[in-house]
Order: structure tokens, then sequence, then C-alpha cells
């Protein structure tokens, strides 16, 4: 592996960056890829040390990052805010980058002036936004004005009060032919890729059928082009809340407390700091008081 030098830190990095035409191109070679959230430098420079070939940098941070119970109090500027940084830490990674709830849905200027906002702003490589049929004409507006729109269906959190919370969708033939409509609507929209989250395994695989670009599912089982996880999930890092969906990859949290009860110990014991981590340097200090 290559060492890189990434804005002052060394990395490995093995990974040639993944392009919008490259989705297609991932799905029709029948490679499958993977895809994660990052929402700050340091995530962002791991997550790019990594094979991961996508970051989102979603409006999940609401909770993740920004301790709200829901994702829409998060405003444009909380994304740019975030989107910024890992853009700079994951020079190698494809970064999308969340459109927040009620930055999109008023009017197609609304959404090309907010979308362009995101580009332009931070750098990353498209905006996602969430919504089927009734939000084609916003992503087609986006996608005209020459910016590459990430769909998101199934279960959407921006609203997911107006279907009684956050709870898999599509369990119904109605409602799951209703979502493979949105996936068609969001097609012909232009979108280049589908993120189809929280839905039964079988709602995506009938799916598959009537769309061609990359499904990247989230709790949408194993018939999809792309696994899609919020990392702090991944990795065991956010508490006790665990969706069905969710493995546990690695035990972060708890390994952070432990490493962070070890310095509390050592403080109390004086163990640390050990005279390696002191400057040593005997230095005579003037007896001169001001
Ligand atoms: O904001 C987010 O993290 C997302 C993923 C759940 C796909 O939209």
């Amino acid at each position: 592996m290559p060492a890189q030098k990434i804005h002052g830190r060394i990395a490995a990095v093995s990974k040639k960056k993944m392009s919008v035409p490259d989705f297609q191109k991932f799905k029709d070679e029948g490679r499958k890829f993977s895809y994660v959230t990052a929402y700050d430098y340091t995530m962002a420079t791991i997550v790019n040390q990594s094979d991961v070939e996508v970051i989102l940098v979603g409006d999940s941070l609401a909770m993740i990052m920004l301790g709200y119970a829901t994702t829409t109090p998060v405003t444009m500027e909380d994304m740019i805010h975030h989107i910024r940084p890992v853009v700079k830490g994951a020079p190698d990674t494809f970064v999308a980058g969340d459109m927040p709830f009620g930055s999109y849905n008023q009017s197609c200027e609304q959404a090309i002036a907010n979308a362009s906002r995101i580009i332009k702003e931070t750098g990353c490589d498209c905006v996602k936004l969430e919504g089927g049929a009734t939000m084609a004409d916003k992503i087609a507006a986006i996608v005209r004005a020459g910016i590459p729109v990430m769909g998101h269906i199934g279960m959407t959190p921006q609203t997911a009060s107006s279907f009684g919370g956050f709870k898999v969708q599509g369990s119904t033939p109605e409602t799951a032919r209703r979502i493979i409509n949105d996936a068609v609507a969001v097609e012909r929209a232009g979108a280049f890729s589908i993120v189809v989250e929280c839905v039964p395994s079988c709602v995506a695989t009938a799916m598959r059928k009537e769309i061609h670009i990359p499904i990247l599912g989230i709790g949408a089982g194993p018939d999809v082009d792309c696994q899609v996880m919020v990392t702090q999930d991944l990795l065991d890092m956010y508490g006790d809340f665990k969706p069905k969906f969710v493995k546990h990859f690695a035990h972060i949290r708890a390994a952070m407390v432990e490493g962070l009860n070890k310095f509390h110990e050592e403080t109390l014991s004086g163990a640390f700091p050990s005279p390696e981590y002191c400057f040593n340097k005997q230095v005579e200090i003037s007896s001169m008081k001001e």
C-alpha cells in the first residue's frame, strides 16, 4: 500500500476514487461496493484509509453529532459545516452530501440553489435527497443544472413522522408497489443511484428487476449493489440504540471508554506521565522574580 500524506497526516491508501459513472460501471460488472457515513475530518481520514469506496455526510449527523432526536432540525449551514472537513479528509473517496429537510421541497429553484450551494461550498461529489415520485421534478431540475443526484426512498427519516416513525416500509403489497414505483420515478428523473432504506429484502429484489441504476441498501437485505451503514452503528460507537439491520463489526465505544478509564486511573495514581512523556531537560531557573 503506498503511503500518502493527507493534510499533514500519513495514511495508507490503495484505492482509486470512484466517479459518478463508476457507480453504473460497478453495477454492470457485478462488483459490489460499500458506503458509510462520516461527519468530521478525523473519521473521514479513517474511512479514506479503509477500502470503503463511498462516504455519506448524512443528515443523521443530527442525532450522532448534534444530539437531536430527529433529522429535521438540521440546516444548510450545519450540512456545509460538516461536509467540508470530510471532503478535505477523504481525497480518495467519493463523498455524497445530504440535502437537509426543507432545503429542496418548496420549488425546483430552491432545490437547484441549495444543491449548487452544497457542491460549490464543500466540493463534495453529489447531493442526496429523500423522496420518490413526489420529488421527481426537483431531482430532474437539479440533474439538469449539472449536479449528480443520489435518491433515497423507503424509510425516509426526514418525513418519518408522517408514516408513524422509524419503521420498516413496504410490508404490504400496496406499499411495496408504491416504493418500487418511487424507485422508477427517481431513476426516470435522472438520479445516478438510489438509497433504499429499511424495506423487506424481497422489495429490493423486485426493485432490481425494474430499475437499472445501482441500489444502495440500508436494511434492504442482500440483493442490492452496495451496503450502506452509519459508521457509528457498525463500529458500535453510538450507545444502546441498535436497529435490527445493524451489525457491529467492531466495539469502539467500549475500547474508548476503557482507554479513558485507564487515563483517569493513571492520572489519579501518578503513573502518567512517566518520564518518556515529559520534557526532561534540566533548566536552571533564574532566581529573579518580577
Ligand atoms: O443520513 C443518513 O445517514 C442517511 C443514511 C441512513 C442512508 O441518509
